[in-house]
């Protein structure tokens, strides 16, 4: 699976070039840059690794790739401004509005938003219309009022409600903050492929909570030096998260439950989607 990751990342990496290269030097492009620079790129893996599932080429599916990895670098930018979660170290890096400013900060995120569709639209990205409409279509709603925007309001919200959110209001903000973007990449494959999305849809539901319970308990335990981003902040600022909830021990168990269940849901694929459980099992046990 590392083999795989490291491809995609360079793939996405050269997809990238490829954009920025004719711009020139524009003012809010080095933000943009230094914004997508570095980060795990597990939702451009969950793209090309369920596209190839469904026999889209690499070729093909690195523009979806490109496409998640900016919208998600957006919703970083923007999750660290003071006005939300306040921080200051990001992929290992001052955060985008610590480096230079809050002005450019929130353009930063403005312009990789528009860029993810953008990418949806290039001519290199080689599918029909209608896929192309469908894939800007749900990524739009995955991404806004009724996707991440909503979870993150809840998420923000959470902080000073004045009783603790229980485990279903916990697992619906969950899911919109995080789950919605995750399910969007394993969906594109198939969508690419006009094929059924439902079975990589189940795997990802289950993925993107154990994905989201593993950052709350790196929040607890992990080590800045591999998170590159600060821990020890959710419970002082009063986020809702299953660690706050069930406790450290039990919101491991959930989550190793949540990657059963995720693995078990690509049964149809057999061996082939060995890759998958490989990413899902890595959620769970990464430190990073
Ligand atoms: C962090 O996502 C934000 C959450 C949704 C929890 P990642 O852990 O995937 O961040 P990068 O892309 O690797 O930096
Ligand atoms: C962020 O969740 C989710 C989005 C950016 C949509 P967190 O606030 O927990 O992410 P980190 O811990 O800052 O990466
Ligand atoms: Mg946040
Ligand atoms: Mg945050
Ligand atoms: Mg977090």
């Amino acid at each position: 699976m590392q083999d795989d990751l490291a491809r995609c990342k360079a793939a996405v990496t050269a997809c990238f070039e490829t954009v920025f290269a004719p711009l020139g030097s524009l003012p809010v492009e080095e933000g943009m840059r230094y914004a997508l620079n570095g980060g795990k790129r597990l939702r451009a893996f969950l793209v090309m690794e369920g596209a190839a599932l469904y026999g889209v080429s690499a070729k093909t599916s690195v523009w979806a790739a490109a496409s998640i990895e900016a919208l998600h670098a957006y919703s970083l930018v923007h999750d660290d401004l003071p006005c939300m979660d306040d921080d200051d170290l990001r992929r290992g890096q001052p955060t985008v509005h610590k480096r230079w400013d809050e002005a450019t900060a929130v353009l930063v995120g403005d312009a990789l938003q528009t860029l993810s569709f953008d990418l949806l639209t290039r001519p290199e990205f080689d599918v029909s219309s209608g896929v192309r409409v469908e894939l800007m279509r749900t990524l739009a709603q995955s991404s806004g009022v009724q996707g991440m925007v909503l979870g993150q309001a809840l998420d923000i919200a959470a902080e000073t409600a004045a009783t603790p959110l229980d485990l279903a209001e916990i697992t619906l903000l969950q899911n919109k903050k995080t789950g919605a973007l995750i399910e969007w990449s394993a969906c594109a494959g198939p969508r690419m492929a006009e094929a059924d999305t439902a079975p990589l849809a189940a795997y990802a539901k289950a993925l993107g909570l154990a994905f989201q319970i593993q950052d709350d308990i790196l929040d607890v335990e992990g080590d800045v030096t591999k998170t590159g981003k600060a821990v020890g902040k959710d419970a002082d600022a009063g986020k809702a998260t299953f660690v706050s909830l069930l406790g450290l021990d039990a919101a491991k168990a959930r989550a190793q439950d949540l990657v059963d269940e995720a693995c078990a849901a690509l049964s149809p694929f057999g061996t082939r989607a060995e890759p998958l459980r490989d990413v899902a099992r890595f959620v769970i046990s990464r430190e990073t």
